[in-house]
């Protein structure tokens, strides 16, 4: 049984998601909580080494179950050699993205199903699922516009998709929002940075209080 506390972050393209997830970072650190941060797909070696394979904007070829399966496969890995470690030692794990990110774009977004690729990433995870996820919501365009404008900042295989998939990755979202309604938080990140961050803290703390 795990002690620790998992809370994922997750969104469509240019929500500003991962800045804010470093501030939440900073903060509990601050406060004196026994806190990581990491990101998927990634965050270990095995993992990043797979987040190259799929987000590799020269792999144009490759079939959506495969993609699926890359990101079960770095998920399962990232899960069992960082994650669960973790909560075992009672830390709160705050991760940029996990199931629901799989569910939304491969799962509703490239049409292979929610369900079928909940069954396959059910393989990998083995029931572990988030106790809290903050869900940054942008439409999709202006998330498409932010990222145009920030320069630096990496452009991979998804982003180059049209808005279209990005609205049905949206929808996606939406879905689980419905399906999920305790552990999924609805944040509009189309406020201000510190508005955001605000909601993000609030949401966070009300829970460690519970
Ligand atoms: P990032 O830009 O937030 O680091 O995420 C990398 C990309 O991978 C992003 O376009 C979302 C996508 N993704 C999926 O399609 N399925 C998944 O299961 C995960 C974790 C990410």
């Amino acid at each position: 049984m795990s002690k620790g506390l998992f809370i994922t972050v997750e969104g469509p393209e240019g929500a500003g998601k991962s800045t804010i997830l470093t501030e939440l970072y900073n903060r509990l650190l601050q406060e004196g909580f026994n806190v990581i941060q990491t990101r998927e797909p990634g965050g270990i070696s095995i993992a990043e080494q797979i987040r190259e394979v799929i987000l590799n904007t020269g792999n144009t070829e490759m079939d959506k179950r495969t993609e699926a399966l890359l990101y079960a496969a770095a998920r399962r890995q990232h899960l069992v050699e960082k994650v669960i470690p973790a909560l075992e030692e009672g830390k709160i794990v705050i991760c940029d993205r996990f199931i629901d990110s799989s569910l939304a774009y491969q799962g509703n977004a490239r049409g292979i199903g929610m369900e079928e690729v909940m069954d396959i990433n059910q393989f990998a995870i083995e029931d572990k699922m988030p106790d809290l996820t903050l869900y940054f919501d942008i439409d999709p365009e202006e998330g498409l516009k932010r990222i145009a404008k920030h320069n630096g900042r990496e452009v991979n295989r998804l982003d180059l998709e049209s808005v279209d998939f990005h609205t049905r990755v949206r929808e996606g979202y939406q879905k689980l929002i419905k399906q999920y309604p305790d552990r999924i938080q609805v944040i509009d990140a189309s406020q201000s940075k510190e508005a955001v961050f605000g909601d993000a803290y609030g949401i966070v703390t009300d829970y460690l209080n519970k």
